[in-house]
């Protein structure tokens, strides 16, 4: 078992240890008083491991309720959410009791925004399945939901009481999951851990996951907890996100997963970046040559001022500058304030 502090403003642990689910509900004796606990997860996730869960739980002393969404991103909405709001009101769900989110990111984010805004706020614990909930997203606090106008619009900052974190579930999920996953990996060993990166390049990360997920948690553990709010040193886990949620735009969020995305953007970024000679040269052909090893595509023929265009469009710019996140060398990343009037001609290179 390895055990990892975030000292947010309410400070909380992350447990990585195999048959983590087996033993949940004593763990979540020992940060909650609550009578009830409501877990909630998917249609794909709830079947495999619902069981585990509830047993634990129930073996613990709590009065279990499920709730289980269509699995999927067209789940994470406000509809959703207030389906979960009655659900929780009508199993007596009080101030005092306790959200499960059993699933992936899409289920951590809506149980998550639902424990931040049910009765005010009541707790959550992340159980989180895959690969991308378990090095990203169950991590830092950060919950919501999608709108038409929108990915990820309504939401709000609320820290779990606990994140449980078991690789084994990741035998069941599928291998399409696994490598979007993995593009977030690919990012933490860019932007902060060298010897990660290295690992990556020499071994096959699912024969060595566990040492993976500790040291990715670690990353998002350290960076969150000296920018809970995202005002500063939380940007950096935007690496290759700018051009990659500008090309998951443009393909309507249906062309490519978000780690594909992802992993574009981290290589046309670092290419531009190496061009105007911020970035130490070789670094994108290493960058590129690791996501082809874990099936990522390293490129895209949407042109450099549709890109431009949709990245200034985004919601969540504000001015007319961002901070682009870019490397000094694989291993080491830096804020680079840019007018978005200057990205085009800057990816352009
Ligand atoms: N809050 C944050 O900081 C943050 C960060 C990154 C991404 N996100 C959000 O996370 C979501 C994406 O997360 P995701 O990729 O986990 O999506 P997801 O929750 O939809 O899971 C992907 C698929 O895998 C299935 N699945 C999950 N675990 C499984 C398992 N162990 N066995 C079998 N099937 C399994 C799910 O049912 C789903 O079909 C997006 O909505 C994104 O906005 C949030
Ligand atoms: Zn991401």
């Amino acid at each position: 078992m390895r055990t990892l502090k975030v000292e947010t403003g309410r400070p909380y642990n992350i447990i990585i240890e195999n048959g983590v689910l087996e033993n949940c509900g004593e763990y979540i004796k020992k940060v909650s008083k609550a009578m009830r606990v409501a877990v909630i997860s998917d249609t794909n996730v709830f079947p495999i491991y619902g069981d585990k869960i509830v047993d634990s739980l129930t073996k613990s002393g709590y009065q279990v309720c499920s709730f289980t969404f269509d699995a999927g991103e067209k789940s994470k909405n406000l509809i959703t959410v207030s389906k979960i709001y009655d659900f929780l009101a009508e199993n007596h769900i009080t101030r005092i009791d306790l959200i499960v989110a059993l699933g992936g990111g899409v289920t951590g984010d809506m149980a998550g925004f639902a424990a931040a805004t049910y009765l005010r706020g009541i707790d959550f614990v992340q159980i989180p399945t895959s690969l991308l909930a378990q090095v990203d997203s169950s991590v830092g606090g950060k919950t919501g939901v999608d709108i038409g106008a929108g990915k990820n619009l309504v939401g709000s900052f609320w820290q779990p009481v606990l994140v449980l974190i078991d690789s084994n579930t990741l035998k069941t999920l599928p291998q399409y999951y696994f490598e979007d996953g993995m593009a977030e990996v690919i990012k933490y060993g860019c932007i902060k851990d060298k010897a990660l990166f290295e690992k990556l390049e020499n071994e096959n990360a699912a024969e060595c996951i566990d040492h993976i997920i500790y040291n990715c948690v670690a990353i998002k553990r350290d960076v969150v907890s000296h920018d809970e709010r995202e005002k500063g040193e939380r940007a950096l886990l935007n690496f290759g996100h700018t051009i990659g949620h500008a090309l998951e735009k443009i393909g309507g969020f249906t062309n490519l997963s978000h780690g594909q995305a992802v992993a574009i953007g981290m290589c046309m970024i670092t290419k531009a970046s190496e061009k105007a000679n911020l970035t130490e040269k070789g670094s994108a052909k290493r960058i590129e040559k690791l996501c082809k090893k874990y099936n990522l595509p390293t490129y895209s023929d949407i042109s450099k001022s549709e890109i431009a265009k949709a990245a200034s469009s985004d919601k969540k710019t504000n001015g007319s500058s961002i901070k682009l996140a870019l490397l000094k060398e694989i291993g080491e990343s830096y804020l680079e304030k840019t007018e978005i009037s200057e990205l085009e001609k800057f990816i352009s290179k």
